[in-house]
């Protein structure tokens, strides 16, 4: 069989992979400590159950935009018109429709390294190149984007786009104001539209004000993405979706446009759809109990990692559901993760999976339960120091 070129080659377990298989093969309990699966951490808000329970879900009302009940609540919530909204089945497609719309083939599209896998993935399957823009980091005011590289891989690559996440994943870093209007002012010079990624906007830790979210932006075009799966951490309803905002002429010709493709895959369910307006008004106080537990377990990280002299350096984490732990060097990475999987039962990511640029950190999940967090990054100090002894 002959077959598409977007998935590259055939993928093979790496030895991590394999590791871990074997020993899940053999009963090994491993704790995941780069988990950001919430449904397997005891986090789902209230209600859910009894608002998909609706007699309305039993009538097929295709609109291309997605229902007008669902798009009127958000427009309530977050601002902007009901019309400015598309609904789709998750981010990850909005990412892919948004493609679509923007890009042909071989096009070109900015993502920021570091940064979460998942958009090589989403550009290749559209046959779209992410290029990467540089993020910087500097201890401890922690990190920032790279305007300059910003620029030379725009006018070098002609992207169509440039894609803000705000804050990133696993960076934890927000837009700061004086970036978002050196960023917009390109993309209007360069003919650029902005994808703002803001799953993780109100999941803020060690941010000291000034963010904004860039929905709503009016002098480029703009699509703002959000969905349930960390609003509300409910990725198994499958409910995303995009605002619109830029000037109106921009906006009413990429609305149109985008109309036609996600009338073509009409992907939001009606169950989700009905039961939104029902639940946004839980996400204030769900999204407070869930930065609890990200607040208390950023600062079990910082005490049982930091302390004067150590070796170890949690980065600063502006907002967001990872924190990136530096670790001494006694050995690289990729021998560090086989050795925790095999002699300390944790699973855990490497810097390397997400691009950073300075080798010897991890990503460690701060949605997991403060007793599994805790028992987890106990169990990595002992291992790592162990090298060093
Ligand atoms: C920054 C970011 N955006 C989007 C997604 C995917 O969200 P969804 O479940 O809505 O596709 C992820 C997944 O972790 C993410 O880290």
């Amino acid at each position: 069989m002959r077959f598409s070129s977007r998935l590259g080659p055939r993928f093979e377990p790496n030895a991590f992979s394999s590791l871990q298989a074997e020993l899940v093969s053999r009963g090994v309990e491993l704790l995941n400590m780069s988990d950001s699966n919430p449904t397997r951490h005891g986090l789902s808000p209230c209600g859910v159950i009894g608002a998909l329970a609706d007699a309305r879900c039993l009538a097929y009302r295709p609109d291309p935009r997605g229902l007008e009940s669902a798009r009127s609540a958000l427009a309530g919530r977050f601002g902007g018109e009901a019309a400015s909204y598309f609904l789709s089945a998750s981010t990850s497609e909005a990412y892919a429709w948004i493609f679509k719309l923007l890009c042909d083939p071989g096009d070109a599209v900015l993502v920021p390294k570091p940064g979460y896998p998942l958009f090589d993935s989403l550009a290749g399957l559209e046959s779209v190149r992410a290029v990467p823009y540089r993020l910087e980091y500097r201890h401890p005011e922690g990190w920032s984007v790279d305007l300059e590289d910003l620029r030379l891989v725009a006018k070098a690559s002609g992207a169509k786009a440039v894609v803000l996440i705000n804050p990133n994943n696993p960076s934890g870093s927000y837009i700061r104001a004086d970036e978002r209007r050196r960023i917009v002012g390109l993309c209007s010079e360069l003919g650029m539209a902005v994808i703002a990624d803001e799953v993780f906007f109100p999941y803020a830790l060690e941010a000291v004000g000034g963010m904004a979210r860039l929905a709503g932006e009016e002098a480029c075009l703009t699509f703002a993405l959000d969905g349930l799966s960390k609003l509300l951490c409910l990725p198994q309803l499958k409910l995303g979706w995009i605002r619109i905002s830029g000037p109106r002429d921009q906006v009413d010709e990429a609305a149109a446009r985008l109309e036609l493709i996600a009338d073509t895959y009409l992907s939001a369910g009606a169950p989700v759809m009905n039961a939104l307006p029902s639940l946004l008004p839980g996400v204030d106080d769900f999204v407070g109990l869930v930065l609890g537990r990200l607040r208390s377990n950023l600062s079990e990280a910082r005490t049982v990692f930091g302390g004067d002299g150590s070796p170890y350096r949690v980065l600063r984490c502006d907002g967001g559901w990872t924190a990136l732990l530096e670790f001494p060097r006694y050995q690289g990475e990729e021998s560090v993760i086989l050795g925790l999987l095999e002699h300390a039962s944790v699973a855990i990511q490497p810097g390397y999976f997400f691009d950073m640029e300075r080798e010897g950190s991890l990503a460690l999940s701060l949605i997991l339960e403060p007793e599994v967090f805790a028992e987890g990054v106990r169990r990595i100090k002992a291992y790592i120091d162990s090298m060093g002894a």
